[in-house]
């Protein structure tokens, strides 16, 4: 079974299996480079890794809509339900679940996490996600740390990691991501959204595939990779 993984522009993406489909990070109406529309969107789940606006963006709306089940860390959870959402399960860092189609790890991230309205969001996190037989790892917001040598312990099949700068990793501590995590694959994320984390990714790619053994794929917003 294949895994489809389409990008919506900044940390958006949507992860699709033959059981579910998964939506992280639905920043949609406010992103400049979004392919779709939030009312286009039917995920079967929602994916959130802390509450800065560019993350958060239109889940509420979404999950409304559909009834999908949102996921997030707990701070995030409460504050949902607070917000109407009828389904929402809370996790935090370094706990896993097995859902129906799949485990999902919540990993560290160095970063913020409060709310649009100055709710305190708790800590802000990154995704391991185990579907079918990959394994993925959705950095979200973060600078980088040590320890994404042990989630590359994990053996990742697809690493998403932010090269933008400014308000996270930037090219060049994205690369030593890289080596730390050792992933099979690579795509770069949060970048070019605003003139503020504007990036040359095929420069970036090309980096990384003479320093280490991945394959990068620089996509465009819409288009789909498979694993
Ligand atoms: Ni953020
Ligand atoms: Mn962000």
């Amino acid at each position: 079974m294949t895994v489809k993984i389409t990008w919506y522009g900044h940390a958006c993406f949507l992860i699709e299996t033959a059981k579910a489909k998964l939506l992280l990070d639905p920043f949609i109406s406010g992103n400049p480079l979004s392919p779709v529309q939030a009312d286009q969107v039917a995920p079967d789940y929602i994916l959130v890794s802390h509450g800065h606006g560019d993350h958060l963006g239109d889940c509420v709306e979404i999950a409304k809509r559909t009834g999908a089940t949102v996921v997030s860390n707990y701070e995030i959870h409460n504050w949902l339900v607070g917000q109407g959402i009828d389904n929402a399960h809370p996790m935090h860092i370094g706990g896993g679940f097995d859902f129906p189609w799949g485990r999902v790890k919540l990993t560290m991230a160095q970063h913020g996490s409060a709310l649009p309205d100055g709710t305190y969001g708790g800590n802000p996190c990154g995704f391991l996600l185990y579907l079918e037989t990959k394994k993925i790892y959705h950095a979200c917001d973060t600078g980088l740390f040590y320890d994404m040598k042990l989630i590359g312990e994990e053996g990742i099949d697809l690493a998403i990691l932010p090269i933008g700068d400014n308000f996270t990793m930037g090219p060049d501590d994205a690369l030593r991501a890289v080596k730390l995590i050792e992933p099979a694959q690579v795509v770069p994320m949060h970048y070019n959204t605003f003139d503020m984390i504007k990036q040359d990714a095929p420069a970036w790619a090309l980096r990384v595939e003479q320093e280490t053994s991945a394959q990068v794929t620089v996509m465009n917003p819409g288009d789909q990779i498979e694993l």
